[in-house]
């Protein structure tokens, strides 16, 4: 591709909100390592939340997920996946849903350690804490996200401070 054409590209506003647009967004991270927050602050106005934590009462919540998501990509609406989302199994079934629908699959990693998740988790009240024991077992099942499991862009995000955010784009 010259040059003129890709800056073109590049430089074409409603394309890239198009691009953003059409997108199935995964967050990965241990319990009370942001994400909940993050997708409030960057997504509340754009993208459908699909967590398990909002369907308390469902029997097959993997199931109910999953038509959510289909769901809301068949009616071109984005959507954000937000569990812990540990495992490279777990993640490949959702770029596979994504993949069907023809959307771009974007990760968030939010990269806290077990340490400051469970800090946050003892300042979380009622319903929001989680048992610590449940930071250290994701802690052992998280697998970092990668490129090779079908990212189209993947993000590192790390809390700084009271309530700030490092968005770092991982190179694919
Ligand atoms: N940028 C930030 N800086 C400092 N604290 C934050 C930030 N974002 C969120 N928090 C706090 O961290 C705690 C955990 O946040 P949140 O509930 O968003 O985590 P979560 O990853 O969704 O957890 P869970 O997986 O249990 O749902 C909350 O008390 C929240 O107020
Ligand atoms: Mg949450």
């Amino acid at each position: 591709m010259n040059a003129a054409v890709q800056t073109k590209r590049h430089s074409d506003p409603e394309r890239l909100l198009a691009n953003a647009l059409r997108a199935l967004v995964i967050f990965v991270g241990l319990p009370a390592s942001g994400k909940s927050t993050f997708f409030q602050t960057h997504f509340a106005g754009t993208h459908r939340h699909v967590s398990k934590d909002l369907m308390p009462n469902v029997q097959n919540r993997d199931q109910r997920q999953r038509e959510l998501i289909a769901q809301a990509l068949t009616q071109r609406q984005p959507v954000v996946v937000d569990n812990v989302n540990a495992s490279v199994a777990e993640r490949a079934h959702l770029v596979a849903l994504g993949r069907a629908h023809g959307v771009r699959i974007i990760g968030y990693h939010f990269d806290s350690g077990v340490r400051e998740c469970l800090e946050r988790n003892a300042s979380r009240g009622g319903r929001q804490r989680v048992p610590d024991v449940a930071i250290y077992v994701a802690a052992k099942r998280l697998e970092v996200p990668t490129y090779a499991e079908g990212f189209d862009n993947l993000y590192r995000v790390r809390l700084v401070g009271q309530s700030d955010y490092e968005i770092t784009a991982l190179p694919p």
